[in-house]
């Protein structure tokens, strides 16, 4: 495997993440509302954990299973959150994820850098799907995914729980093809299922 990517969007650099972040990624990452609604980060955001996180990055491009991008302000540079696919490439599929901080929140940039990384999966990874899962109660997410343009494919009720002590939480699945990015249609799940694409 070659160097990590860099992707440019109109407002946006996603580039690698690089070990001076990690001070950064854990003041932002570190706000209790983005442990919330993510699974994998913890709250409290101990010191030492973004520099971990980090240091995993090249290896797991390495093995092709991993492709995580720091959101960057095209002009200024200044760090606003992160997006990546975790990769499965036995399937040619792999789970998007992402998280901006929250002072920047509502200004598009999830999409944007989602909408960036789903193209970069289909074109330059070769992915045949795409898919995501965000809590049920978190819809500014399935916003995020609906305006990438993937489609809502389900709930998994009770799917997950963000720790041992913390109660079973239901989860939206969404998915895209390979193919269908660019006007958002999708394949039904199955002909029973197609009234149910588009719910709330
Ligand atoms: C979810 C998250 C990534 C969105 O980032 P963002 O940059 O604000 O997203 P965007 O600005 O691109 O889009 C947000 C959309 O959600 C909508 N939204 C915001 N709060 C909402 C709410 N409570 N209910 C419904 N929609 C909501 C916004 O209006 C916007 O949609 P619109 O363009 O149709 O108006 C951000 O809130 C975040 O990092 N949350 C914590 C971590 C997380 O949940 N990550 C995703 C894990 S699946």
């Amino acid at each position: 495997m070659g160097e990590r990517p860099t992707l440019e969007t109109e407002r946006l650099i996603l580039r690698p993440f690089r070990a001076t972040d990690a001070a950064e990624v854990r003041r932002l990452a570190g706000d209790p509302e983005i442990a919330s609604t993510t699974l994998n980060i913890p709250h409290p955001y101990e010191p030492g954990m973004a520099e971990t996180w980090i240091a995993t990055h090249q290896p797991g491009h390495e093995e092709g299973r991993l492709v995580n991008f720091a959101v960057t302000r095209r002009e200024g540079g200044s760090l606003l959150g992160a997006v990546g696919l975790v990769v499965s490439p036995a399937h040619a599929r792999a789970e998007l994820g992402y998280w901006i901080g929250r002072e920047h929140w509502n200004q598009g940039y999830a999409t944007e850098a989602a909408r960036a990384v789903v193209r970069h999966g289909f074109e330059a990874l070769g992915l045949n799907r795409v898919v995501a899962h965000h809590f049920s109660r978190n819809p500014a997410s399935g916003r995020v995914l609906e305006k990438a343009g993937m489609l809502r494919e389900g709930r998994l009720p009770q799917h997950v729980r963000k720790s041992d002590a913390g109660p079973f939480e239901d989860l939206e699945i969404y998915g895209v093809l390979a193919g269908h990015t660019a006007t958002g249609k999708n394949p039904p799940v199955s002909p029973r299922r197609r009234g149910h694409a588009r719910d709330p």
